[in-house]
């Protein structure tokens, strides 16, 4: 292939000045385009309900963002219908045109950078280096599943025998729900929406109503990289309206789905329900939460652990599935591990996520709002609140958050939370810290700080997450590098960005000649 080998795109050193001042000028230019009205795209033909709803900026909820038609249960299924229609065609696309339309989007994407970092920051309150994080991620996922869909098409290994001919080819499934989470709200939604399209399937797409203008903007770069329409169908609207007509249709193949908890085990109960006219097994690919921890034992470097907690539980306020919500200390270097990241997380600065040097913003929405600072209160009565607990208006603004002295079966060590809440949990010893690691119905990813080789020698064995790390933080897995999806009910362990990922969205069939 024509392709160089997969590289991770750089991130944007925002320390030179120029970078900062592209930045600036993006903020400057999203500016003037927030408030405008958005339309479904079902078939290519875009559609603007009188019915809409509001995306807004969780910093700042009167600023519009952007203002979306509700789909009804009707659109849904003409978006269904033109999805099955598209697939008759679209499915005899050779995968070098169809790796194509990945690569050239993967270009626009580049070139939008800054762009599509300022629809972050102002959409879901990221700040600057999430963001670009974010946009180099999706970049990520549109370059290296490119190179996968070509990977596949190839010839497969299998055993040949003299007899026959014989070959195995991966096919596309059909029409793929994919409902994309808000909180990687370019990446994640982008990786599943390429990873299906790009596969051979067509797509009805519904983005996260908190964060459907990041997703119109990814349609804008496929319908300008020409693919054709009704490969890909945009509708918005809640969950609750649309989301069962969607999951329920017998002409639907698949979903892709992450989010949370709660929701993924709901769709994972309708998929199983087959419908009449329903001819096949619905397929579902589920990445729901995490509880993930970070153990320090007593041989860890104490200054890189405390920064790789304040990183892993703070960053984008928490709102991560990946976020290091816990932090499992052994007993003779507690002290000292809470001391420190007390310190370096007060030192954290929340507020207006346009400046570059602001690190935490809002968290989602009220509705997130509340249930987090519900949270902090059943926190005060499991542990010792040392950091944080307050919030601040009018945006949806948390304090980063640090419990102490928690027992690990307390609520605030077991179930996710998704904001800035940090619960510190003490270990008698190496064992007792990793029970308490895998003491919880997830298993997402997980971090040692360690510098004892039979300590890692046993986390390895034994530490039951789908992402294990060592001496490093537990958030930002890399495309290629760290495919990643989780155990238990974190999920189906899809592995995005990895080599296993695509399989997800094929069948294979073997096909045999007798010579
Ligand atoms: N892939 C992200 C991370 O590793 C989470 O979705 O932080």
């Amino acid at each position: 292939h024509a392709q160089k080998p997969f590289i991770n795109e750089a991130l944007t050193d925002f320390s030179k000045e120029e970078l900062r001042y592209a930045q600036a000028m993006a903020l400057e230019q999203v500016k003037n385009e927030l408030g405008q009205t958005y339309p479904l795209i079902i078939g290519g033909k875009k559609i603007v309900n009188e019915r809409t709803f509001t995306s807004f900026n969780p910093g700042q909820p009167d600023q519009v963002i952007g203002k979306f038609s509700s789909a009804n249960s009707a659109q849904t299924q003409e978006a269904i219908q033109s999805a099955k229609t598209a697939f008759e065609t679209w499915k005899r696309v050779p995968a070098t045109e169809r790796a194509g339309y990945l690569f050239a989007a993967a270009a626009l994407m580049r070139q939008r950078r800054f762009t599509m970092n300022a629809w972050m920051i102002y959409e879901v309150g990221k700040s600057w280096p999430e963001a670009d994080g974010d946009t180099a991620e999706a970049i990520d996922f549109l370059e290296f599943y490119g190179r996968e869909i070509l990977r596949l098409a190839d010839e497969q290994p299998i055993t040949h025998i003299d007899s026959e001919d014989n070959e195995l080819v991966y096919i596309p499934l059909g029409v793929a729900a994919v409902i994309p989470p808000w909180n990687f709200p370019c990446a994640i939604m982008a990786g599943m929406t390429s990873a299906a399209f790009g596969a051979g399937n067509t797509v009805v797409l519904k983005p996260a109503s908190t964060a459907p203008t990041i997703a119109y903007q990814f349609i804008r770069i496929l319908e300008e990289v020409g693919l054709p329409a009704g490969v890909v169908n945009y509708i918005t609207g809640s969950g609750a309206a649309i989301g069962d007509t969607l999951v329920d249709s017998p002409d639907v193949r698949f979903i892709s789905f992450t989010g949370s908890r709660e929701v993924g085990l709901h769709i994972y109960a309708h998929a199983a329900h087959t419908q009449a006219g329903q001819r096949w097994l619905k397929r579902t690919i589920l990445e729901m939460g995490g509880k993930d921890a970070i153990i320090v034992d007593d041989t860890a470097d104490v200054e890189a652990a405390t920064a790789s907690i304040v990183s892993s539980a703070f960053g984008f306020q928490g709102q991560k599935c990946s976020a290091g919500s816990r932090a499992i200390i052994l007993a003779s270097v507690y002290d000292e591990v809470v001391k420190r990241v007390v310190e370096k997380t007060r030192k954290l600065t929340i507020g207006d996520v346009t400046q570059p040097e602001t690190y935490l913003g809002a968290v989602i929405d009220q509705q997130a709002h509340k249930k987090i600072m519900e949270y902090i209160e059943i926190g005060k009565g499991e542990g010792k609140l040392v950091l944080g607990g307050q919030s601040h208006g009018p945006g949806y603004f948390i304090e980063p958050t640090i419990f102490i002295d928690v027992d690990s079966h307390a609520r605030i060590a077991q179930e996710e939370i998704f904001g800035p809440v940090l619960t510190i949990i003490k270990a008698k010893d190496f064992d007792d810290a990793l029970t308490i690691a895998n003491d919880t119905e997830f298993g997402l990813t997980g971090s040692l700080y360690s510098t004892d080789a039979q300590h890692i020698d046993r986390a390895k064995e034994e530490y039951h997450v789908g992402n294990l790390y060592f001496n490093r933080k537990c958030t930002g897995a890399l495309v290629g590098v760290h495919p990643f999806g989780g155990f238990n009910m974190s999920g189906t362990d899809s592995k995005a960005g990895g080599h296993d990922y695509l399989l997800l969205f094929t069948q294979a069939k073997a096909i045999s000649a007798s010579k």
